[in-house]
């Protein structure tokens, strides 16, 4: 497994690849965009990535336009050499790793707005952070030129972000969205997990919980949005200790919320569990 640093080296290695790509579907290039502290929802990205397409390189990049001047941007978890040797385990072909300056020569003024799906769910609560990840997002499809690539249904309204932008900016990317790798008990997978405390760790469990009980209701045939907010609000009410950022039904295309689930919908969540932000939702159909 190669490591690339700069984007000329990454356009190199694709456009190489698909001189003689045949074009039978195992010749495609896959991109698997992360920002590192790789865990097995990675994994599971990458080990979608090599199970469609011929070729899989995997971006490593903190991309700091998408943290709010308050947020995590320089405590966020690095671990280059671990994160390397799970993306070759799963058999990535490529580790893109550039600088800032690389991304964002000195001078970038140039960013990826998406307008009112920019400012919605997280959009809402971390203004700019939308703005920052199509920004990424869009260097990093057109760097690779990917055919396909893949994202984490946990980040649901990021994936609905990115699919409006990929339609909007005719980029010839397909975006597939893998499932929600969670813990034994629950937990959905995040980087940002590392932050939580022994007590933390068990009260971030509420959200789980709360995405659980209203699948368990969407089951039962429930549809009306108050009544899926509601039981989700009793979930966290048994855990003071969070605090409540959003819980939405939307609808996973516009993020405009919904009256009635209906298949296609988003029900959401995110939370504070101490100073860690947490989200995690449900798709229904
Ligand atoms: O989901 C993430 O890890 C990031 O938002 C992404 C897509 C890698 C862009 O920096």
């Amino acid at each position: 497994m190669e490591i690339l640093r700069t984007v000329a080296e990454l356009r190199q290695w694709s456009r190489t690849l698909r001189i003689d790509a045949r074009n039978d579907g195992r010749n495609l290039i896959g991109l698997v965009p992360t920002m590192g502290a790789l865990h097995a929802g990675h994994a599971s990205l990458i080990r979608a990535a090599k199970a469609s397409v011929g070729f899989v390189a995997v971006s490593i990049f903190v991309n700091p336009t998408q943290f709010g001047p308050n947020e995590d941007y320089s405590r966020y978890p690095r671990s280059f050499e671990a994160d390397c040797a799970l993306a070759q385990a799963e058999g990535a072909d490529v580790v893109f790793a550039p600088t800032v300056e690389e991304l964002y020569p000195a001078g970038a003024a140039t960013f990826v707005e998406v307008e009112g799906l920019g400012n919605r769910l997280d959009g809402a609560s971390r203004p700019g952070h939308f703005r920052g990840v199509a920004t990424v997002v869009a260097k990093l499809l057109i760097a690779t030129e990917a055919d396909r690539a893949f994202f984490g249904q946990k980040d649901a309204a990021q994936v609905a972000l990115l699919r409006r932008m990929v339609a909007d900016l005719r980029l010839p990317a397909e975006i597939v969205v893998c499932p929600i790798v969670r813990e034994p008990d629950g937990l959905a997978l995040s980087s940002r997990n590392l932050y939580l405390s022994p007590a933390e760790r068990n009260q971030a469990l509420t959200l789980s919980r709360a995405i659980r009980q209203v699948e368990a209701l969407l089951a039962s045939g429930e549809r009306h949005s108050s009544a899926l907010i509601a039981s989700a609000r009793q979930t966290f009410a048994t855990e003071p200790a969070i605090r409540i950022d959003y819980i939405a039904l939307v609808d996973w295309t516009t993020l405009e919320p919904v009256e009635d689930a209906t298949p296609g919908s988003l029900f959401a969540v995110a939370a504070w569990v101490g100073s860690t932000r947490l989200i995690d939702n449900t798709i229904l159909g």
